[in-house]
């Protein structure tokens, strides 16, 4: 234990996790710098019979159990640290759901039935359903009732493990209603201990009454909605959905010129519907590529040499009931670094839950237990770009913790449907599910 001594702590925040019986670190070994690839992936850097200490919502140390309690310093000191008996639970890194859209009004449960009776996906578009039929509640609603929309999510995520969460707007498509999606979740981010990373996806459809004029919306989106979102630093990212029926490459590399002009980094919605070629994108320094079931083989190829994160979703996959998943085994084996998300919204992918997503990676990309859990934690890190602070648990990053009732960490996927989180530190907070 080496806290630094000279720390004027609260004792509000200081904690003091013992008895952990797997605790998963995800420290790398390898130390090769940049997101986890290949067989790094299954990394998680286990210690048994754990303890961690955080302070002033930073990580100081973490060892066994019996090195902490040999501590000076925690000898002196412990009346003043809240103490936490994990009773041989399986300790991790806050989940990083890195892909999110939160802030809609309504479930879409039209879509739901008709998809149910055979519709798919484009054809409840085209006929009037999808992204499109989310817009006019969000339009009409007040601030208040979505900043009350994504932090009850917020909350309940945390109850299932998740500290750290990207958060889209994407259902308003005019200036006024994408600005206000934003200060939606700057709103319900700053009443919420965990971290919550913004993202512009105004291109996430053309709104109707663009339709047959796509030019004038992005140049609106670039013009408009990018300069004022990075003038008021509502958002750190800009997404575009580059897919069929959505937002062609040549749009999403105009929008995304215009991001980097005023700072903010890129990532984007691609190969859902049908393939894109990722690579004229990747002069943009992307931060992920989300999605990816129809990824071509040459690009496999050059996101091996690269950072941008594959961030797959298999939570849409199994809404939508695709019988095709991405290939997260081609992907891993070729070297692409990638992660899992949720994917949270009304029309795809209604799940909140971490665990839920990991474990469909396991039945349905086969992916290890250890290969998703360091998906959904250090390479979320990566694709947020917040690895230096998040996504591990060692000195020196932020207290973001999840605690499972379990004895394995194998039993979190294991356990689909049923929520084992028994409590999510989030920057040296501890919080319990409802
Ligand atoms: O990631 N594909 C684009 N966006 C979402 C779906 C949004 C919706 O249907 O409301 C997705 O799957
Ligand atoms: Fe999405």
């Amino acid at each position: 234990m080496n806290p630094n001594r000279k720390f004027d702590f609260n004792a509000a925040q200081a904690l003091f996790l013992t008895n952990i019986g797997q605790l998963l670190t995800l420290q790398s070994a390898s130390g090769k710098p940049g997101p986890r690839r290949g067989s790094d992936l299954k990394e998680l850097g286990i210690i048994k019979n754990a303890a961690v200490l955080c302070l002033g919502g930073k990580i100081v140390s973490v060892g066994p159990t019996s090195d902490a309690l040999r501590d000076p310093w925690l000898k002196k000191n412990r009346k003043k640290v809240t103490e936490i008996d994990c009773s041989n639970k399986v300790v991790l890194p806050g989940f990083i759901d890195s892909h999110t859209h939160p802030v809609f009004v309504s479930p879409r449960l039209v879509d739901f039935e008709k998809r149910i009776e055979g519709a798919s996906y484009e054809e409840i578009a085209v006929a009037g359903g999808g992204i499109r039929s989310s817009v006019e509640s969000v339009r009409k609603a007040g601030k208040r009732l979505l900043v009350e929309k994504v932090l009850t999510v917020l909350r309940d995520m945390a109850g299932q493990g998740t500290t750290t969460v990207e958060a889209k707007s994407g259902y308003g498509l005019t200036v006024e209603s994408e600005l206000k999606s934003l200060e939606a979740i700057c709103e319900a981010s700053a009443r919420w201990p965990g971290t919550v990373v913004a993202t512009l996806l105004a291109a996430h459809v053309v709104p109707k009454e663009f339709q047959g004029r796509e030019q004038k919306y992005v140049e609106i989106v670039c013009k408009e909605m990018i300069p004022q979102a990075a003038k008021r630093k509502l958002a750190q990212f800009v997404d575009v959905f580059c897919d069929k029926g959505a937002f062609t490459a040549a749009e999403t590399e105009h929008i995304f010129e215009a991001a980097v002009q005023h700072g903010l980094c890129v990532r984007a919605h691609v190969c859902q519907l049908a393939e894109t070629v990722l690579q004229p994108f990747l002069r943009f320094n992307p931060a992920s590529f989300d999605h990816m079931d129809h990824v071509n083989d040459d690009d496999i190829l050059i996101l091996a040499k690269h950072d941008a994160v594959a961030t797959l979703v298999p939570g849409a996959n199994y809404f939508l009931g695709l019988k095709q998943y991405p290939q997260a085994r081609k992907l891993i084996d070729a070297g692409v670094p990638m992660a899992l998300a949720t994917d949270y919204n009304p029309g795809t992918s209604p799940t909140l839950s971490m665990p839920m997503a990991m474990s469909l990676a396991c039945t349905h990309m086969k992916m290890s237990p250890a290969e998703a859990i360091a998906a959904a934690t250090i390479n979320g890190a990566w694709a947020l770009r917040v690895a230096n602070r998040k996504g591990s648990i060692e000195p020196g990053k932020d207290a973001d913790l999840a605690v499972f009732a379990v004895e394995d960490y194998r039993e979190i996927p294991y356990w689909f449907g049923a929520n084992r989180c028994s409590m999510a530190v989030m920057n040296g907070t501890a919080t319990y599910p409802q």
